[in-house]
């Protein structure tokens, strides 16, 4: 494309390198709460009877920070960064990009401050409390203004697309906050949701799936599609598979939410409805991931020495694994075993941490050296290293709670010949203790990583130069 080949746009990249050290901040500290968490479940007396303290707290300041502070703050950054060299134009309105940083870590803070201390709408993933909604929903409108804003004041035709990934992450999440946060405020922190009862949870879960499919995967195929091209030096495979993967995945993932609520009070044509289209949303989905794996095609042997590349193919792997694990917990009769353990926990980690956590680690470094004015990380070797104490981590965490999962699953059905339970629900709790405890293993390892990429950042920064006005690399590739 004419778009990646004129290395004379000047761009805006200061908010770029805002986003990104606070997207390395907050991913070790999000990571650090869910270690702590992890620790809490196999140890309870770390609650230290203190309630800000206490895992029913801590549990959604882990999953704000790692989802929203970690992720939110990679996605806006890397969609600055993209939306710049593919539209060869600088960001729209630059001052409302910065307020669109400022903002999004005071709502960051705000979260901090307000989980621990026991304010929550109780809606998962949407726990913060009105005032806070209403300052991510000024956010999220500026985010779009800058970001669409910027396509229109291209200075090309074609819209890259990674852009079109973005794009309808950022209308997604703006629809799916103001609708499901629709609440009727009795004082300063505290709201009832305007729903009541079985629409109430329709519409939490119409919110918490999608907050899967744009938060956690239309942004960071954006993401995909713009730096592993780019790393790999190779175009897209498919450009037309991306196209029809785009469409596809959006209309699709719109309407699976009903899985969350299999053999509740929902009627149950609905939840036959989720349960279709999940098992759809695998199609889609295995097509974006063929697309990003096969674009190394020809170069494969680029894997072997190259750990960033490594972060973002086996990225894709882990998220052809979830996807394809999401439709079969999906299937009632499955999700009659899955619901309610650990199983559920281990397919969001396989997500979360081998797909959103790799890609995001892989992209970072992509970009982060060219932000500061260098050619590489400051040590390729904690980049390698980081690359397997991640994926063993990963192995560790999910493969405990998938055992832990089923076996809670199955004892928790056995039943005696003459009616009664087999297992109590405490002998469950016991032989899951052993599984708990690998998952903080990993948990750990996990997060080693990410501080050894936190290091590695710093260094890189303090021996770069930091450049207010930067102009692409020039490689052409994803044209
Ligand atoms: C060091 C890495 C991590 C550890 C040790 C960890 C640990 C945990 C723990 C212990 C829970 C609570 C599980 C329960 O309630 O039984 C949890 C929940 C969750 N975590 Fe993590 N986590 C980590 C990283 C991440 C990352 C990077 C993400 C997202 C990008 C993430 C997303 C979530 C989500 C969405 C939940 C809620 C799961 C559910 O409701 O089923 N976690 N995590
Ligand atoms: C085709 C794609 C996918 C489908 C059909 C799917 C399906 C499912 C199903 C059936 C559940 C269990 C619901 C329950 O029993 O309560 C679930 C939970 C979850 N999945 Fe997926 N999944 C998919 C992909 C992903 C990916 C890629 C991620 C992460 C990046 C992810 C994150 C989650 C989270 C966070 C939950 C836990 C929700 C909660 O209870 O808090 N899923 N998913």
């Amino acid at each position: 494309m004419d778009a990646l080949k004129t290395p004379t746009a000047h761009y805006n990249d200061t908010v770029v390198r805002q986003f990104s050290i606070m997207a390395v901040v907050w991913g070790v500290v999000g990571m650090f709460v869910g270690v702590f968490v992890a620790s809490q479940l196999a140890w309870p007396e770390l609650n230290f009877g203190i309630p800000w303290l206490s895992f029913g707290r801590l549990r959604p300041l882990h999953t704000n920070a790692v989802i929203f502070a970690f992720g939110g703050s990679a996605l806006i950054g890397t969609s600055y960064y993209v939306v710049q060299r593919t539209c060869q134009t600088t960001l729209f309105m630059p001052k409302l990009a910065s307020f669109t940083f400022w903002g999004w870590q005071a709502v960051i803070v705000a979260a901090a401050i307000s989980l621990p201390l026991g304010f929550t709408q109780g809606k998962e993933y949407a726990e913060l409390e009105w005032p806070i909604d209403l300052l991510i929903a000024a956010v999220w409108v500026s985010y779009a203004i800058v970001f669409f804003g910027t396509i229109g004041i291209r200075k090309v035709k074609h819209i890259y697309v990674a852009n079109w990934f973005y794009g309808a992450f950022i209308l997604a999440v703006a629809l799916l906050h103001i609708v499901n946060n629709i609440s009727v405020p009795v004082g300063l922190m505290k709201s009832y949701s305007a729903y009541a009862g079985v629409q109430d949870a329709m519409a939490q879960w119409w919110y918490g799936h999608n907050a899967v499919g744009f938060f956690l995967t239309a942004g960071f195929l954006g993401m995909m599609y713009y730096f592993i091209p780019k790393q790999a030096g190779r175009p897209v495979y498919s450009y037309r598979l991306s196209i029809v993967h785009f469409w596809a995945l959006l209309f699709t993932y719109m309407w699976a939410g009903p899985h969350h609520l299999h053999y509740t009070a929902l009627p149950d044509w609905t939840q036959s409805l989720g349960m279709v289209f999940s098992l759809i949303l695998l199609a889609p989905s295995w097509g974006g991931m063929i697309n990003g794996i096969m674009t190394l095609s020809g170069a494969w042997h680029k894997l072997r020495d190259d750990p960033i590349l490594r972060f973002l193919i086996v990225s894709l792997s882990f998220y052809g694994m979830s996807t394809f694990e999401g439709p079969m917990m999906a299937i009632k009769t499955v999700n009659a075993l899955s619901h309610y353990t650990d199983w559920t926990v281990g397919h969001v980690h396989s997500g979360a941490l081998g797909w959103v956590g790799l890609v995001t680690m892989g992209s970072l470094y992509y970009l982060v050296p060219r932000l500061f004015g260098r050619t590489e990380m400051y040590s390729k070797s904690a980049v390698e290293l980081h690359f397997w104490l991640a994926t063993i981590g990963i192995v560790l965490y999910i493969a405990a709670m998938w055992i832990a999962g089923v076996m809670q699953g199955l004892m928790w059905r056995a039943i005696n010949p003459d009616g009664t339970l087999t297992y109590t629900f405490v002998e469950s709790v016991k032989a899951t203790y052993p599984f708990y405890v690998i998952r903080v293993v990993g948990g750990l390892l996990y997060l080693t990583g990410m501080v050894l990429m936190a290091w590695n950042v710093f260094k890189t920064a303090a021996a770069g130069r930091s450049v207010k006005v930067s102009v692409p690399a020039g490689n052409p590739a994803h044209a």
